[in-house]
């Protein structure tokens, strides 16, 4: 078999097979495939698209191509969440507690982030001494003393995908379906959990901007994951404007921890109660949705749920006093007001700006070197359909440095529309694929 050749089927409007697909996988994995033949064969899927099935093999090809986890010594059904990201959004760090408490088996794989803020990862080492650097060993065993663990991805969990996605980066081939589905599935198949619940989000501050766009991209890893045996399903929720109210590794860590006490912001409150639903009953602790949202909803109320962030983050090496006392987790020096400059609705909260004036204060990584300020953020005091008068607070920055302020609070200005108009706040839930 020889790339050149496959590279030429596909741009042709060719279907690959299975052991073509396993060829090219397998011989770019071990370094035989160059560069440049995998990056015009990116060009061509991205053109040409790929059908159902190659889609499966791609998937499995890149899941294999590296170490498959496995979890068979951990007791029930294991759970594993995936959301495919954006602004303010850390449902993990209540999440997972909450279905933790409802008894919920939680092993997840996470990533630190690369843009407005960090991952899972970085926002949970805001509790101090916190590692996710556990061995497999050592996670195991904490899903099963605890009900949840969080540990990083390791460098042999489908390396494929990792030297794939590095590549379809810098050669504009990341929007593509097929592309993103066995990229996302391929390392939660290798990741080892019986089901998977996907947070797939729509709007400005998403990956997928159009809803039937992440309709689609949704439909497609529910299929690969039902395909492979796993139960799959997903959530689509909205991303049209910032998650909950909270922008910043700490400042997040904060609203999921108020969340766990049962004040959190509603959209957010509604996200977790959904998704922690649907895990409730892919894991068979709960036999309706229903059911699993007031078993959620009594686990924030009797204090279980707090209890359960506290005794992660104690398992994993971290200061839980910070959970019930969240006044000691990193905290920036200058905390200043951004005020309305006329009386209106806000009528647009521009998301991918608000994450930048997130990135500018120090709060994510522009390279995988940057160093990430734990401390900073903005608060979100006013979102969409919100009514403001003149010289209202907007917002508050965190900041650890005068200028990044400045130029932060500059630019969240513009990124907050305000117009006469009254208009009402969309759901967070657009709809649910099974
Ligand atoms: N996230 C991934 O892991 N892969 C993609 O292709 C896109 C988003």
């Amino acid at each position: 078999m020889r790339m050149y050749d496959l590279i030429m089927k596909k741009r042709n409007g060719g279907v690959l097979s299975k052991e073509e697909i396993d060829f090219m996988i397998g011989g770019y994995t071990k370094g035989e495939i160059p560069d440049y033949q995998m990056s015009a064969m990116m060009m061509a899927v991205y053109f040409v698209g790929m059908n159902e099935e190659e889609t499966l093999h791609l998937t499995m090809a890149m899941a294999e191509s590296g170490e498959l986890l496995d979890l068979s010594g951990i007791h029930g059904i294991k759970v594993d969440k995936h959301s495919t990201g954006g602004v303010g959004d850390k449902t993990s760090l209540a999440l997972g507690p909450m279905a933790a408490a409802c008894g919920v088996k939680i092993a997840k794989m996470s990533g630190r982030g690369l843009g407005h803020t960090g991952g899972t990862i970085d926002k949970l080492e805001s509790f101090e001494g916190f590692s996710t650097d556990i061995s497999t060993d050592t996670f195991i065993q904490n899903v099963n003393d605890t009900g949840i663990a969080i540990m990083g991805q390791t460098k042999e969990l489908a390396p494929a995908d990792k030297l794939l996605y590095a590549l379809r980066d810098v050669t504009a081939t990341v929007d593509n379906m097929s592309l993103i589905a066995s990229s996302i599935m391929s390392k939660k198949l290798a990741a080892g959990a019986d089901a998977i619940v996907l947070d797939v989000k729509t709007g400005s501050g998403a990956f997928m901007k159009k809803e039937a766009d992440a309709f689609s991209l949704a439909k497609e890893m529910v299929r690969i994951g039902q395909n492979a045996g796993r139960n799959t399903l997903a959530v689509v929720s909205d991303m049209d404007q910032p998650l909950g109210r909270a922008v910043g590794n700490a400042l997040e860590v904060k609203e999921a921890i108020e969340t766990l006490k049962g004040q959190g912001p509603e959209d957010f409150t509604e996200l977790c109660l959904t998704l922690g639903s649907l895990m409730l009953c892919s894991a068979g602790c709960a036999r309706t949705k229903e059911e699993g949202r007031e078993m959620l909803k009594k686990v924030i109320a009797d204090g279980s749920a707090l209890d359960k962030l506290a005794e992660f983050v104690k398992a994993q090496g971290g200061n839980e006093e910070m959970v019930y006392d969240p006044s000691l987790l990193p905290a920036a020096r200058f905390v200043e007001p951004l005020c309305a400059p006329r009386a209106g609705y806000i009528e647009k909260l521009v998301c991918d700006e608000v994450g930048i004036c997130s990135l500018i204060l120090g709060g994510g990584r522009e390279t995988k070197e940057s160093a990430i300020d734990l401390s900073v953020g903005i608060i979100l005091e006013k979102k969409v359909g919100d009514h403001v008068k003149k010289g209202d607070v907007l917002a508050t920055l965190h900041a650890n440095d005068r200028e990044k302020l400045k130029e932060a609070g500059k630019r969240l200005l513009l990124a907050y529309q305000i117009g006469d108009r009254e208009i009402k706040e969309g759901p967070v839930i657009v709809g649910i694929v099974k």
